[in-house]
Order: C-alpha cells, then sequence, then structure tokens
C-alpha cells in the first residue's frame, strides 16, 4: 500500500510517525472513515465537514485545507487502485513532549491508508447480524471522533466472545449505538426511531443520509432515545455506518428481533441508500 504522511506518498514499510506523538501517547486525535465504491468517494462531503467539527473542537488547526483534502483522497484511490474498500484518515495534535497540556506550537500529523474490503458483497446482509447489550463506558464526547476507541474495541470483543457480531451500548436504560455504527429500530407500525443528536452519540454521516432517504421515501421518523426494552419489541432493527452503510440486526441478546429475519423498511433503505449515494 502507498500511504499518505504529512505530505508524502511512502510504501507502508516507510511511513513513520513519531513515538512522541500525541495521537499515540493521548488519543489527542481525530478520525474519518470514508467507503470507496467503484473508485468513488462515498458521502465525502459530509466526512469532511465532520473532520472540520471535530478538529475544531479539539482546537487541532488542519494541517491541509478543503482543496487539498480531497485532492489527497482521489489520489490515495488512484495511487492504490483501490476499487472498494474504505479510506481511513487521521490527524492528531502532532509530536510533543509528553506533558498533559497541548503544545504551544503544535504540528499536526496527518495520515492516510486504504483498506481493500466487500463493502457491498458483505454476507452478512443476507442474515443481518446480531448484538449483545454492553454498559456505554465511554467518555462523554461520543460527537467528537476521536481516535479514543479502547471501549468501544473492548466491546467488540465481548460481543465476539458471545457468540455475536457486535454490541449496542446501553446508558441509563437507552440504547446509545453500536461500536463502531449508529443503531436505528423500526416499530410495528413502521416508525424509524433512532437517537437524536446529541454528545451521547457520534453524528453519522450514514445515518444522516438515510434518515433523509427515510424522510423522502414517506418513512415517519422519529429522533429520540429509545429503550432497550423498545429495541426488543421493535420489529426490526438496523445499524448504519461508511464500513457498512445500512445492515440488518436480527438478534439481540439471543433473541430474535421481529421474525428474526431482516426487515423490509431496513432492506428499502439499504437499497435506497445504494441507488442515491453510490
Ligand atoms: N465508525 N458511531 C460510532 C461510534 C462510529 O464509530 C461510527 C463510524 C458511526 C457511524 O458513522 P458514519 O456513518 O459517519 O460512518 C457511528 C467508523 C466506520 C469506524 O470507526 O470504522
Amino acid at each position: 500500500r502507498i500511504v499518505y504522511v504529512n505530505g508524502e506518498w511512502l510504501p507502508e514499510s516507510e511511513a513513520k510517525v513519531s513515538v512522541f506523538d500525541r495521537g499515540f501517547l493521548f488519543a489527542d486525535a481525530v478520525y474519518e472513515v470514508t467507503a470507496v465504491i467503484g473508485g468513488k468517494l462515498i458521502d465525502y462531503a459530509g466526512h469532511a465537514a465532520r473532520l472540520k467539527r471535530s478538529l475544531g473542537e479539539l482546537g487541532i488547526a488542519s494541517p491541509v485545507d478543503a482543496d487539498q483534502l480531497l485532492d489527497i483522497h482521489r489520489q490515495i484511490v488512484a495511487r492504490n487502485n483501490l476499487g472498494e474498500g474504505l479510506i481511513y484518515l487521521q490527524i492528531s495534535r502532532g509530536p510533543a513532549d509528553r506533558d498533559f497540556t497541548f503544545p504551544k506550537n503544535p504540528a499536526p500529523t496527518i495520515v492516510l491508508f486504504t483498506q481493500p474490503k466487500a463493502v457491498l458483497a458483505n454476507p452478512k446482509v443476507e442474515t443481518g447480524i446480531s448484538v449483545v447489550t454492553l454498559p456505554d463506558q465511554r467518555w462523554a464526547r461520543r460527537d467528537i471522533k476521536t481516535v479514543q476507541l479502547l471501549y468501544p474495541s473492548m466491546a467488540k470483543m465481548e460481543a465476539m466472545r458471545q457468540n455475536a457480531d457486535d454490541a449496542w451500548l446501553v446508558e441509563d436504560g437507552f440504547i446509545t449505538e453500536a461500536s463502531s455504527a449508529n443503531a436505528h429500530i423500526v416499530t410495528a407500525e413502521g416508525k424509524l426511531i433512532t437517537r437524536s443528536l446529541t454528545s451521547a452519540i457520534l453524528h453519522g454521516i450514514t445515518r444522516a443520509s438515510v434518515l433523509d432517504l427515510a424522510r423522502g421515501a414517506g418513512v415517519p421518523v422519529e429522533e429520540r432515545a429509545f429503550t432497550l426494552e423498545e429495541a426488543r419489541q421493535a420489529a426490526e432493527a438496523f445499524i448504519t455506518s461508511a464500513s457498512s452503510f445500512v445492515m440488518p440486526v436480527t438478534r439481540i441478546d439471543g433473541e430474535p428481533v421481529g421474525n428474526g429475519k431482516p426487515g423490509p423498511v431496513t432492506q428499502r433503505l439499504r437499497a435506497s441508500y445504494i441507488e442515491n449515494r453510490l
């Protein structure tokens, strides 16, 4: 792979970041994951806008402007011949002698790499995924897309240990989101319920697109927190993310959701996302 590091294009074996980088020492960094299908960037504008917001919330100056960022994304696809997969981008505050206070003259580190992946032809689409619920023990600013991903990793490992595909995180009896995706349910009346945008969840780019498409298709949408109990009683459930698009959830804590098969609203929204955003 050819990766991008601070203005240079390098083979991955030659790409290096300082051991003093605050991304490494303090998780003082933000990231984005953008899907690529047929060499095309999916929902790019949303990811670029959220990156800007995350950087702003942490007071990290972007080392590249908007045009450069798009150019780097396009080049990394071309240089790696990426047909289908993901682009990972990370910007950290940069290297500094280890101290809890931020450095005075930071030089942010920017890294991009690609991951070839079958995003569309995911076999789980046919069966849906199983999730187990676990307490949400992440920090309280989940709206900032930081690389502080230890708890989500632990939650996903625990889900695997329980023979499930992913975790849905629960706080005060309400579902926040999945380990790396937004969580949604559909009621028996066909209403889509999804958590509203607060600092409790990441403001998913795929979520925003899917809600637009749902509203456009006349699916009633209610943005509010829903309980674990509501999720258990739901007719359908699904997650959204750049790496899964719209993925049905067919089991929660071992119990089937609805009839245990991917639901019609979920399937329609997946098809609609693929039709409209690819
Ligand atoms: N994760 N919620 C969390 C906690 C996430 O990490 C993600 C994305 C999402 C979905 O956001 P979007 O639709 O913008 O991808 C929601 C990426 C894919 C990852 O960490 O790999």
